[in-house]
């Protein structure tokens, strides 16, 4: 596959400044009362601490859906402390003063998966469709919980959890064995019906992952290179996480438009 577009890459000089560029975005979606797609993980912790600062005091839409999950782990109830539901009640739902009902989690726990998946592309649609997407990524270059292999017209499904994510996970769950198996993830194809997307990358974990998503051959092998397929992308990192990066006069070109 030949990448179509280039996204744009932001380098920021450290991960609180990358998730201030990031938080800045987000806020300026909800200003416009449109919707935002949520990711999870310790990157975007940041991102959720900003954006309730610069929302703070501000009217947020108090009469529909503003935010909807990537992913949920399966088999979780979502009162779980490790849920997304209860990560994105904690980080974002919470300060933002946000009804449940405004922001949307696939079930982790319901018997019919396929309604369950069915379910969560319908109130993507029914919100009008994802303005902009947040993402982190994986340091196997997982987008949401697209693993390598997940095809890129893939949709909302249940997925089975790689041995790298369920090792990255083990910290909240205590150990990797008492990591879900299984996750509901909105698929590649959902990811890239988003208008507009956001991938916050910091640290240097994820520098080689980044490398790959960015300068290596595109497909689904590694779930990130998919954004070189959108039109409108922004990349914003770190310095760390920039540094394993080829194309210096791409990065500095780049961070001069900040
Ligand atoms: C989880 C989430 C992803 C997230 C990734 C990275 O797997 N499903 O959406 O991007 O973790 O998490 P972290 O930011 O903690 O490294």
């Amino acid at each position: 596959m030949t990448a179509l577009f280039r996204p744009r890459l932001l380098v920021a000089a450290d991960a609180l400044a990358a998730a201030a560029m990031a938080a800045e975005r987000a806020a300026t979606t909800l200003r416009e009362q449109r919707l935002l797609g949520l990711a999870t993980g310790a990157t975007m912790l940041p991102v959720y601490d900003e954006l309730a600062r610069r929302l703070a005091g501000e009217p947020i839409a108090r009469d529909r859906v503003v935010g909807i999950a990537l992913d949920e782990f399966v088999g979780l109830p979502a009162g779980h402390p490790a849920s997304f539901t209860s990560y994105l009640d904690r980080a974002f739902r919470a300060p933002l003063r946000l009804r449940p009902e405004q922001v949307v989690v696939p079930d982790g726990v319901a018997a019919d998966r396929a309604a369950v998946a069915a379910h969560h592309e319908a109130a993507i649609a029914a919100a009008g469709g994802i303005d902009l997407q947040l993402l982190g990524i994986g340091v196997n270059g997982h987008i949401g919980f697209n693993e390598p292999g997940s095809p890129f017209d893939s949709r909302t499904r249940d997925v089975a959890l790689a041995k790298k994510t369920r090792r990255a996970q083990a910290e909240i769950f205590g150990s990797p064995e008492a990591v879900p198996a299984m996750a509901i993830t909105v698929g590649i194809a959902t990811i890239l019906s988003a208008r507009s997307l956001l991938m916050l990358v910091t640290g240097k974990s994820k520098a080689a992952a980044l490398a790959q998503a960015l300068e290596g051959a595109i497909g689904p092998h590694c779930p990130a290179s998919a954004l070189r397929l959108h039109a409108d992308a922004v990349v914003i990192c770190d310095a760390a996480a920039a540094s394993v990066l080829q194309d210096r006069h791409a990065i500095e070109r780049m961070t001069e438009t900040c």
